[in-house]
């Protein structure tokens, strides 16, 4: 397929630094250049650019066949003027275009002689506000301990509590910015985070803080989602209902006001809340202008009808899911997020139904689930090549899962997810020649580098 270029000419800065790729002191200047203006950035040789743009007219989340629309352009050429996208075709067009031969020497040029670019990756589902590993559920697990016999033994969820209630905010801060740095650097460029390990108001805005401020320190997207619902604490077990209302009563109402969220989490299933406080999580969100997304089928199977009144943006593992819930599900542009790095963290022989959901016409994002309990990676890489293994996801339907469907599930594809002109420019460089193989190359970290906002942003 071939695209047309659209020059839409921003103010010129002079800034002229020409650089092959990989270069790492090369690279590093020209971090340092863009960073002092308005960056004018544009990516030329580019093997295979993959676009994500959709032939369809139809708004809306990648579904059925949608999904595996790559929209690929051989031999593609990027500009990218005041962080935004602004051309996107080959290089052999966008060399003849007068603008670019005219101002070529003040634009910084990238070849990326042959590797695959791509849309930065937008993880959709993370937990990233918290202090330790959890290595003792790990050697249990091993053990043959199940998920739900760890936490009733007091590991689990709540294992991580006492580490963020006590932290000082800096500290979280700094934890929540490394992790950050580490996902640019593996094409991640918009990134949804929870909260979820405090459990007091006060620890739960704190961790909120904590998103925030390291959102404020990096260059990519962060959208916060408050899981004050994540698991009842322990000074409230056996009054779950008290704690629901300190979650609807306090937090959420203060999550709002303070513009600390997005979005209301809960954790429903066996061991977490049920599907009615989950619904009266719901409502306060809803009252308090907050958009809702929700943990649904990872351990027991809920029905999912009662939630689809409030227009979650996502719902998130669905390892459990009902026929009829797919089937209406495929009605509505609330997104499955699958998270495949949990279950094979857990050991698990099942994944999620990723084929029976897509197949039905749901649509699909993937995700990380970042976390220490069960899904300690960050790497979308990662998710996408259990997705193709072990849910027989296509490696195009991963990538788009991973990009478009994931700026869907946090409901910012209008500048998300795809190489569009008037998108941000968030790319991905892939020292691949095919995208087949970023799936393919599993445990290992092939991105050269991450362009935010018209910006290097790895390598640093
Ligand atoms: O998405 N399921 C609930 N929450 C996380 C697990 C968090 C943890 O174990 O710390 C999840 O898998
Ligand atoms: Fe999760």
């Amino acid at each position: 397929m071939r695209l047309g270029l659209y020059f839409s000419i921003g103010k010129m800065i002079p800034d002229h630094a020409r650089h092959r790729l990989l270069n790492s002191s090369s690279v590093a200047s020209l971090r340092k250049s863009n960073q002092k203006v308005r960056p004018q950035l544009f990516l030329a040789n580019i093997g295979q650019l993959i676009t994500l743009r959709y032939s369809s007219l139809k708004p809306g989340p990648r579904r059925g066949s949608g999904l595996k629309e790559l929209g690929i352009i051989e031999n593609g050429a990027v500009l990218c003027l005041g962080g935004k996208i602004v051309s996107v075709g080959t290089t052999k067009d966008a060399l003849r275009d007068p603008w670019l031969k005219k101002n070529r020497k003040k634009v910084t040029e990238i070849d990326c002689a042959g590797k695959v670019v791509l849309p930065g990756f937008v993880d959709s589902h993370t937990h990233p506000v918290f202090v330790s590993p959890r290595l003792m559920d790990f050697e249990k697990r091993i053990e043959g301990a199940s998920y739900e016999e760890i936490a009733a033994a007091g590991g689990g969820i709540r294992s991580s509590v006492e580490g963020v209630r006590t932290a000082g905010k800096r500290v979280l801060v700094e934890k929540v910015l490394t992790v950050l740095g580490d996902m640019a650097a593996h094409g991640t460029t918009t990134v949804e985070a929870k909260s979820g390990y405090g459990l007091t108001v006060e620890s739960e805005m704190k961790s909120l803080e904590a998103i925030r401020d390291a959102a404020s320190r990096w260059p990519g997207t962060v959208i916060a989602t408050l899981l004050g619902a994540h698991v009842v604490p322990k000074e409230f077990q056996g009054r779950s209902p008290k704690y629901v209302e300190l979650v609807c009563k306090e937090m959420i109402p203060l999550a709002a006001k303070r513009r600390l969220a997005q979005f209301v989490d809960v954790f429903c299933d066996k061991g977490a809340f049920t599907a009615v406080e989950a619904e009266q999580i719901f409502e306060a969100a809803t009252q308090h202008r907050l958009s809702v997304r929700a943990h649904v089928g990872q351990l027991s199977e809920t029905a999912l009808g009662p939630f689809l009144r409030f227009n979650p943006a996502s719902l998130d593992h669905m390892d459990h899911v009902r026929e009829d819930d797919i089937a209406e599900l495929a009605r509505h542009d609330t997104v499955a997020t699958l998270v495949p790095g949990a279950n094979y963290f857990l050991g698990l022989k099942e994944y999620p139904p990723a084929r029976k959901l897509i197949d039905a016409g749901v649509p699909v994002a993937l995700a990380t689930d970042y976390n220490p309990g069960t899904s300690p990676t960050l790497s979308m890489p990662m998710a996408m090549s259990l997705a193709c293994t072990h849910m027989k996801m296509t490696p195009a339907e991963a990538i788009a899962a991973a990009t478009i469907n994931g700026a869907w599930a946090l409901r910012v594809a209008e500048r998300k997810g795809s190489i569009e002109p008037g998108k941000d420019a968030d790319l991905a460089v892939f020292a691949v020649d095919d995208y087949r193989e970023i799936p393919y190359w599993f445990g290992v970290n092939r991105c050269a580098l991450t362009v935010i906002n018209g910006v290097v942003a790895h390598p640093q």
